[in-house]
């Protein structure tokens, strides 16, 4: 949540320079902006409300410029609000990412001292100790800085101007994400990697309880004590062309278009044509996996929902028990670990906060955090004994789409790893040898599927009139019912709801009427039967009902009177693959029908670094 961007350099086009990486972060958060650069010696800042658009910066350019894109947490949605913020003299600007836990006392402490403050933000209090500490300190802006972070409860991101020092920035980390960018002659840093492709692959991740000191030829890591620490540099693997629109209207449907490449470059290399997986993330923790007998899978919304599939396809490859626990409901309950147990995060940007909490949680419990992200060098992915990335390429909407196909891609192949090692393997390798092979033949599958959006586009248009929509899904569907429930939720601001097909008639049906109609996810496998049957109970209610099924269910449900969209028949673990791509679709769709912002829906942002 928010974005930051900065830039130190000496040739006096950053203001401008900011404003387009401020764009291109937006996603992390949308309520306003603002930029501060450093001109003839004094610090100059314009803050605006709502989305940036096609607004040009009328701050003149000059030798340092940071900007930031917010996403309200303390305080309204005011120019007033809007970062960066200034202490009292305009000596130094503030840019933050994250909560400030123990703002009403260091106000109520600063406001003694006669500090006078302009905005509702714990961001402001920031500029304020600066100052504050200018008073009886006079090291340098590193070190000043060091000084301010100890004083700070809970999660943040710093970007720090000091007007008297006018070619150097500093940066802090505790929790929320930053990056340094480097080229030569100048230096950039922003919260997310993708802001700094068009400018350089080479990047220092900050960690956190580190602070960097940035001036156009230098950056400097420091810890919080002062310590002075080597950095790593990490090049980037992702292409500029990536995170362009490439002529669609927006991110969402891109990222939902290329789906067949995402899944193709999350199992590159990874699976053998006899369907044997290998995956060089985990051989560091090869023997601690062979006996594994229990995974606890977490994660939030999307990645959640696929960590719940997992948990389904490990359980029926392998004897691992397994189950997918809410991040935000793990931390503050006693759930217990049987005997070699192990934690699974599951997270596109690797930077959520309820799932970096989840981590320390697991860690003080003494179990071994693993991972599965997407973002390359992010907090889980640097927080984790090992994982697995995903690399799915960087997504940009909001609503997660392709990020989620590939994490359950992943999952598979992660059960299909587990099962090739355990000691005692159940019934030789020829079940996972099978799930490996299916899942080389889903990104055409995919590709298939995505050819059914005018289809889909007609479901869209008679569910748009509906007051409340119901999704419907047995066994893997069932999250694949909750995950169509949150994307139209997310992208058209749906009323909507997920439920088990099984508990229909334990209580949803009596709500349902023909305002309310349901979706029911039921392709052939084993429950085909009992999901014609719950259709039919739907039917005989005259409520309207619609499924999604494959080629064979379909036959198996022609003679129904109900609207069908049948995708490729697929391994009958991986149906929820592509029957996603038509609920991403479906969201989509219904996005533009009633006139949603599709790449930014209202009050949500990307990435959510705060509890
Ligand atoms: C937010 C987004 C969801 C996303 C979730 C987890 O709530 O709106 O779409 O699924 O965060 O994000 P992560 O980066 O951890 O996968």
């Amino acid at each position: 949540m928010c974005g930051i961007f900065g830039y130190i350099g000496k040739d006096k086009k950053q203001a401008s320079l900011v404003l387009e990486g401020l764009k291109s972060l937006e996603y992390r958060g949308y309520d306003s902006w603002g930029i501060v650069v450093n001109h003839n010696g004094k610090l100059k800042r314009e803050r605006h409300t709502g989305k940036i658009g096609q607004s040009r910066t009328i701050l003149p350019e000059s030798d340092t410029a940071m900007g930031h894109t917010r996403w309200a947490t303390h305080g309204g949605v005011t120019e007033a609000n809007a970062h960066p913020h200034f202490d009292c003299s305009g000596r130094f600007a503030v840019v933050h990412n994250g909560i400030i836990e123990n703002e009403k006392e260091l106000r109520k402490l600063l406001i003694k001292k006669g500090h006078k403050f302009t905005s509702q933000t714990d961001t402001e209090i920031i500029a304020h100790l600066l100052e504050e500490e200018t008073k009886k300190y006079h090291g340098n802006l590193s070190q000043l800085v060091s000084l301010i972070a100890a004083k700070l409860d809970g999660a943040f991101a710093l970007g720090v101007m000091d007007r008297d020092r006018p070619s150097e920035a500093v940066l802090a980390r505790f929790g929320g994400p930053l990056v340094i960018g480097l080229t030569e002659g100048y230096k950039l840093f922003a919260s997310d990697p993708s802001a700094l492709l068009p400018f350089t692959r080479q990047v220092i991740y900050l960690k956190d309880r580190e602070i960097a000191w940035i001036t156009p030829d230098n950056v400097e890591i420091m810890s919080f004590d002062n310590q002075k620490k080597r950095s790593s540099v990490t090049t980037l693997d992702w292409n500029v062309e990536k995170i362009k629109k490439d002529g669609y209207a927006h991110y969402m449907l891109k990222e939902i278009m290329e789906q067949p490449e995402s899944l193709m470059n999350t199992m590159r290399g990874r699976i053998d044509i006899k369907g044997k997986v290998k995956l060089g993330g985990l051989e560091a923790v090869k023997d601690l996996l062979r006996d594994v007998e229990f995974i606890r899978f977490m994660g939030c919304g999307t990645a959640g929902y696929a960590g719940m599939v997992g948990a389904i396809i490990l359980q029926e490859l392998t004897p691992v028990v397994s189950h997918m626990e809410v991040s935000s409901e793990f931390n503050y309950s006693q759930l217990n670990w049987p005997k070699n147990s192990v934690a699974w995060f599951v997270t596109q940007s690797g930077e959520t906060a309820d799932v970096l909490i989840s981590i320390d949680k697991v860690k003080s419990e003494r179990i071994i955090p693993l991972g599965l992200v997407n973002v390359v060098g992010s907090s889980v992915a640097q927080r984790t004994t090992a994982g697995v990335y995903l690399h799915a390429g960087p997504e940009i909407a909001v609503a997660s789409t392709k990020a989620f196909t590939s994490q359950i891609a992943a999952l598979a192949m992660i059960s299909c790893w587990l099962r090739q090692n355990r000691s005692n393997g159940r019934n030789g390798y020829s079940k996972s040898a099978d799930l490996g092979m299916s899942l080389l033949k889903l990104p055409l599958a995919v590709a298939k599927t995505l050819k059914l959006r005018p289809q889909v586009k007609k479901l869209a248009k008679l569910l748009s009139g509906a007051s409340q929509i119901l999704f419907f899904g047995r066994g893997v569907y069932y999250p694949l019912a909750l995950e169509a429930a949150l994307k139209l939720r997310e992208v058209a601001y749906f009323n909507t709801i997920g439920l088990p097909l099984g508990e229909l008639k334990h209580g949803p049906i009596s709500a349902m009427d023909k305002n309310r109609p349901a979706v029911v996810f039921a392709p052939f496998d084993k429950t085909i039967d009992k999901s014609r049957s719950n259709i039919q109970e739907l039917l005989a209610r005259d409520i309207p009902t619609f499924v999604i099924t494959d080629k064979a269910g379909g036959k198996k449900l022609s003679d129904l009177s109900c609207e069908i969209i049948e995708v490729p028949v697929v391994h009958e673990l991986l149906g929820p693959v592509t029957m996603a791509v038509v609920v991403q679709l479906l969201a989509y769709e219904m996005g533009l029908l009633l006139n949603r912002p599709i790449d930014k829906p209202r009050n949500l942002a990307k990435s959510v670094t705060v509890e």
